[in-house]
């Protein structure tokens, strides 16, 4: 009886409730394209908004999913409604009873829940007559005139607009953490010098780290002797500031939306909307890489490319908040000062903490010496060391900024109690196992695999960045290399789900590289994937356009695939500049090699010395370990020969047509591409046998180019021989050094190594390349070795 008494009054309620908001829907709530003075806009009505003329922007109440509300401007064909401005940002207000008001007497203000004015524009004059949102994105207060009195433009919050001042009261901001309004620590701004910097001000300690700190202000382009300091873009996408920053929007041109935004990561990018998808694309960023943002793994936090920028901490620390990355790591021991108990370093290689220095020391220091310095001083943390030209040595009182990159040339030792356990291993980088690293709580995959695959990096505690990679794409990860050279389905990232096109990467059209080749005139190789031509383009750079046959695939994955390549930089790889694809035209176009490739510097009557062999070797394996190891696009190249090996003027290798196994059509659909891939001669036994291909295909390859290095000439021959193919002279020339070796010749040595060299050659480096040669050629590929360990055993041969 009760509900039936109850229920009455409920229709009632809920009718009349239909009735007001169509009332008010039909009488109050429109898109206004201006705000008159008197009237206001509410926080309930989404719908609520003033829009610009041309309805690009629009401007009301935003929330990030709660019941705190911005007044903000933003995007509207944009798929996510990109927030340009807000106006409260670190004052919400109530999703009930909030509103912005342009009030009887001018002034525009917004008022919370109780009334209480949270925020107003900020202007003396009273006669504001109406607010709009201009087609820029400026939300103004005009005056009866019609004169501009106060703008949303004066005061950017973390994006600047084309046709937007940046001025030196301006600062942009990130945002505290991805979707969110709230103020963060980066922030991009005019210093004192003049100069724009980016910074990172954090809770614990403040630092810039942009322009890049390792070069004077004059190696990157800027001035301090222009003090009007001002900057702006404009619509076509042309960066200009008075400190000579200036860039352009890698797709410039006009009819393009675009925003210059201080991202939550720490990086500042232009972003551009693909208008028919409503999703942006980024056509400039300060940083390429983004691990060089400093605080981004808080303190002992370790930024390390996995491929993704991934927080990691190092031995002896584990997270301070795993669901934090900018919290850093902690350290599982107590420090004590004095030291209370015996001490011990581990050493993590090409590892860098950023700052924070107790001394410095350049010049001759052994590593023991630097390591005394350390071990003197209770304040010291670790130490880092390096060898480049001069040996640097810095101890340092505290971890900060950490990162961890296959370019930095040098080493973190950390000082840790002896007690504590840390396996003192190539350990951020060098095994396979980085990629596959996951949260300690998150079990993942075959336990075999699992098991196989963390031995040797159970200590370290990844964990991502909260705004990256989650639990399927670590399932993924978890899964391994074997994974990639068949087909690698992970999206090919659109970081963070935005199209990287950095400047140094794009896409060419067809009818530019037709030009810059001179119509496809000067061909300078031809292979297996397809042509290569000689071009220059319009700004002069000399270009090898690798015009691709029927590799031939659709328009998205291709785009997916060569972008990932673009970002693949290492100083013993080509450089991708960019590509094309049209019609069913795919171009690539490299970076141009002045010098030959191997095989015509080795095999002919030019041969190379000893000393430039050795390094070939080394800095091959280098390359491969970098596409192998580094991650970051995990990379089996399967087509290793002395053909795609270049030369540049100093004999220094860079490893050429990488990555291309993926655009293959043929080796699409899930099969593996064994059948497709390869050099006879250079190719694994595993190609034939049906198996999934691993990153040890490349070690076998790699095994029979360093014998050709030894030996001088092409071992992988190929006869028929009684209607069958063989490999005589590579099966002979193995057998043969197998037996000197076994008999323990004396003058083996001489019989193998290039007559031509007439015994100018380092028998002990000769006999390390020989040994890892035949390691690397084993048939069970479970006993060739990594790329990673043939560097580290020809680093240890070279100084021999
Ligand atoms: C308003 O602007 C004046 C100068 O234009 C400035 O001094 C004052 O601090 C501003 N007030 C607020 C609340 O921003
Ligand atoms: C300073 O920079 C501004 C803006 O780029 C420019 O207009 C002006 O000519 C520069 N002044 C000098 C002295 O170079
Ligand atoms: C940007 O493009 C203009 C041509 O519109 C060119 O003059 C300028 O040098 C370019 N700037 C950069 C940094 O590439
Ligand atoms: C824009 O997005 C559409 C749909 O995803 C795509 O077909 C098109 O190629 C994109 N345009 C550019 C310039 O990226």
């Amino acid at each position: 009886m009760r509900s039936h008494n109850h229920k009455p009054p409920h229709y009632s309620l809920l009718f009349f409730h239909l009735l007001s908001s169509l009332f008010l829907h039909s009488v109050t709530s429109k898109i206004h394209n201006v705000l008159k003075r008197g009237s206001s806009l509410s926080v309930e009505d989404g719908s609520d908004i003033i829009t610009s003329p041309d309805g690009s922007f629009a401007c009301g109440f935003r929330n990030e999913g709660g019941n705190a509300y911005w007044l903000a401007i933003w995007f509207t064909s944009s798929a996510d409604r990109t927030v340009v401005w807000t106006a409260n940002r670190d004052r919400p207000v109530n999703g009930k009873g909030s509103k912005l008001s342009l009030r009887k007497n001018g002034v525009m203000s917004l008022t919370d829940v109780d009334g209480k004015e949270v925020w107003y524009a900020n202007i003396t004059a009273n006669n504001a007559q109406r607010a709009e949102v201009l087609d820029t994105g400026n939300l103004v207060l005009k005056d009866p005139q019609g004169e501009i009195i106060w703008q949303s433009f004066d005061y950017p919050t973390d994006t600047l607009l084309p046709s937007q001042t940046f001025t030196k009261s301006n600062k942009l901001i990130a945002t505290r953490r991805k979707g969110s309004y709230y103020t963060g620590y980066y922030s991009f701004y005019f210093d004192n010098d003049n100069v724009m910097r980016l910074l990172y001000d954090g809770p614990e300690i403040s630092s810039i780290y942009w322009p890049n700190l390792a070069f004077t202000l004059f190696q990157n382009g800027r001035t301090s002797y222009n003090s009007s300091r001002i900057a702006s873009f404009d619509d076509i996408g042309r960066f200009l500031s008075s400190d000579l920053l200036q860039f352009n929007a890698s797709d410039m041109g006009i009819g393009i939306k675009r925003r210059l935004t201080m991202d939550y990561d720490g990086n500042l990018r232009l972003h551009s909307l693909n208008s028919s998808s409503g999703s942006w694309s980024v056509s400039w960023a300060a940083l390429s890489q983004n691990c060089n943002v400093h605080g981004l793994c808080g303190r002992n936090g370790i930024c390390t490319y996995s491929p993704e920028p991934k927080c990691a901490c190092p031995p002896g620390y584990e997270p301070s908040d795993p669901s934090d990355w900018n919290q850093g790591c902690k350290p599982t021991f107590k420090r004590t000062c004095p030291d209370s108990e015996q001490m011990k370093f581990v050493e993590i290689p090409n590892t860098d903490y950023f700052g924070f220095d107790l001394t410095q020391r350049n010049g001759p220091i052994s590593v023991n010496a630097c390591r005394d310095l350390c071990l003197q001083d209770c304040r010291c943390e670790a130490f880092s060391y390096r060898q480049i030209g001069t040996i640097l040595c810095f101890t340092k009182s505290a971890l900060f900024n950490g990162l961890q990159t296959q370019q930095f040339p040098g080493s973190i030792f950390l000082k840790l109690p002896s007690s504590v356990e840390a396996s003192p291993t190539t350990v951020l980088h060098g095994s396979d196992a980085l990629c596959e690293t996951i949260a300690p709580t998150v079990s993942i995959g075959s336990p075999t695999m699992y098991n196989t695959m963390t031995k040797k990096v159970r200590w370290v505690l990844l964990y991502s960045f909260a705004f990256t990679v989650g639990a399927i794409e670590s399932l993924i990860i978890a899964s391994g290399l074997w994974f990639l050279c068949r087909k690698r389905s992970v999206p090919a990232k659109v970081e963070d789900g935005y199209r990287v096109i950095l400047s140094h990467f794009r896409r060419f059209n067809y009818a530019e590289l037709k030009k810059a080749t001179d119509n496809f005139k000067e061909e300078l190789g031809r292979g297996g994937s397809g042509i290569v031509y000689k071009g220059v383009l319009r700004d002069g750079r000399a270009v090898a356009v690798k015009r691709l046959g029927d590799m031939y695939q659709g328009e998205q994955e291709f785009w997916a695939e060569v972008s990932t390549i673009g970002k693949i930089n290492h100083m013993n790889l080509v450089r991708m500049w960019g590509f094309c694809s049209e019609g069913r035209q795919r171009l690539l176009v490299y970076e141009y090699m002045e010098n030959l490739s191997l095989d015509k510097l080795l095999f002919t009557s030019n041969f190379l010395g000893w000393k430039e062999r050795f390094n070939v070797a080394l800095r091959t394996a280098r390359g491969l370990a970098y596409l192998h190891h580094e991650c970051l696009e995990w990379v089996i190249h399967c087509d290793v020969k002395p053909e795609n090996i270049l030369l540049d003027s100093a004999f220094e290798p860079k490893i050429t047509d990488f990555g291309l196994a993926k655009l293959s059509k043929r080796g699409g659909r899930g099969s593996n591409i064994s059948r497709i891939r390869g050099t006879k001669g250079y190719m694994a036994p595993e190609w034939a046998l049906n198996l999934t291909i691993t990153a040890k295909v490349d070690v076998y390859s790699y095994g029979v180019v360093i014998l050709e290095l030894v030996r001088g000439v092409r071992l992988a021959t190929w006869v028929v021989e009684d209607a069958e193919e063989q490999e005589v002279e590579l099966t002979r020339f193995v057998s043969i050094l197998k037996t000197k070796i076994q008999h323990r010749e004396e003058s083996w040595m001489e019989d193998i190594v290039d007559p031509r060299l007439k015994g100018q050659f380092n028998r002990f480096q000769a006999a390390a390349l020989v040994e890892i040669g035949l390691a690397c050629m084993e048939e069970d590929r479970s006993k060739r070795p990594t790329m990673d360990t043939v560097v580290q055993v020809l680093l240890e041969s070279e100084a021999e």
